[in-house]
């Protein structure tokens, strides 16, 4: 429980819990103790103010007795759970076993349910109601914050729910995606391209590609500068899924439309990562998960 290398604070936090409990036992059982001789009209004597008197009402019984009662819920509580610095409490409870004992009890129950989806092929977990119904809870739990709640993704995050893969999109590419992660890299260019004239000359050429607007005279002198890029893009720059380069010749853009975007590209390279899920999600969740990203681009959900 406790990160210290001694048990200086640990004892400080517990010293100063007991002893406040026991200060408020203190100045309970003295003011209980202390009679004070009241005059005829039930006051102190005490005078403010020229004419604000004090009476001498006891304290409502009801309420010593809510005191005491803090007291001794007070001990108790400190004797039966964590709380007195590093002393782990009678019960032995912790937030954390709580919470492994919660998500224990919830994989059991779910064991069957996922079990059925587990030995079913993945083109049909995508048409299972139930299944779509489940991928929906942990899309939006693990993905949806960087996919976007409707998987469309935004910028340097990928679309989910078109045909355009960087890695992949077969059930099994994307359950191997969503297990290990990928990681996208291009490297700077710049210095491979040549001069930023060059390196224009590329980034129209790339639009071209696409039949986006481009200067079409930049273009023609970029094309043979492509050949450093066509080692990952492809000739053409139809894409690469084995190292994750993406189409180039479609009108999707990951990273930004237009010149600049690509320019920016080319000079600075790019790191992208999706991060992998394995140990945090169950192979059933993966594959349910995999499946549910699936019938976005398979209209899976209309059988
Ligand atoms: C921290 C942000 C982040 C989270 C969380 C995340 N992803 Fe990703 N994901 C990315 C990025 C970034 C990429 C693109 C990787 C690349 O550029 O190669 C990606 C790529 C993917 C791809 C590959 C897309 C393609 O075109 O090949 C799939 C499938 C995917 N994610 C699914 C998921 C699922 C399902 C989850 C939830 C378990 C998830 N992601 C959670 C950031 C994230
Ligand atoms: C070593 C492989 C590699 C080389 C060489 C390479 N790229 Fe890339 N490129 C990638 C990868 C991988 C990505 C995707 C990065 C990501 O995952 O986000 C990418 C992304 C891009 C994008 C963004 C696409 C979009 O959808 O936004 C552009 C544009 C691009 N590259 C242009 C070029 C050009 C032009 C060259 C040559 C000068 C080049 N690349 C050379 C691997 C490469």
């Amino acid at each position: 429980m406790s990160d210290f290398i001694n048990h200086f604070w640990s004892n400080y936090v517990a010293i100063i819990s007991l002893v406040s409990i026991f200060a408020c036992a203190l100045l309970l059982w003295l003011t209980a103790r202390k009679r004070v001789v009241a005059s005829a009209d039930n006051t102190t004597g005490h005078v403010w103010d020229e004419d604000l008197r004090e009476a001498n009402n006891p304290l409502p019984l009801w309420w010593v007795g809510l005191f005491v009662l803090t007291i001794v819920f007070g001990l108790g509580y400190l004797f039966v759970f964590p709380g007195l610095g590093s002393f782990k409490g009678q019960s032995d409870w912790s937030s954390r076993s709580e919470y492994e004992g919660a998500m224990a009890q919830a994989a059991q129950e779910l064991a069957p349910v996922y079990a059925k989806y587990v030995a079913m092929p993945l083109e049909e977990v995508a048409r299972d109601p139930q299944a779509r119904a489940i991928g929906e809870r942990l899309f939006m739990n693990n993905c949806a914050q960087c996919h976007g709640s409707d998987a469309r993704g935004s910028k340097g995050f990928p679309n989910l729910t078109d045909k355009d893969w960087l890695h992949g999109g077969t059930p099994e590419k994307i359950v191997e995606t969503i297990t290990k992660g990928r990681i996208g890299v291009m490297p700077p260019m710049a210095a491979a391209v040549g001069t930023p004239d060059d390196v224009k000359n590329v980034a129209n050429y790339v639009l071209s590609l696409s039949g986006e607007p481009h200067d079409s005279l930049r273009a023609g002198l970029g094309k043979s500068k492509f050949t450093a890029c066509a080692a990952c893009h492809g000739i053409g720059g139809v894409g690469n899924q084995a190292v994750g380069a993406p189409n180039l010749s479609d009108r999707i853009w990951l990273h930004g439309y237009g010149e600049a975007a690509i320019v920016q590209m080319i000079n600075a390279g790019k790191h992208n990562e999706m991060p992998p899920q394995e140990g945090r999600l169950s192979d059933a969740q993966i594959r349910v998960l995999a499946s549910y990203v699936w019938g976005f681009s398979n209209n899976a959900a209309t059988p």
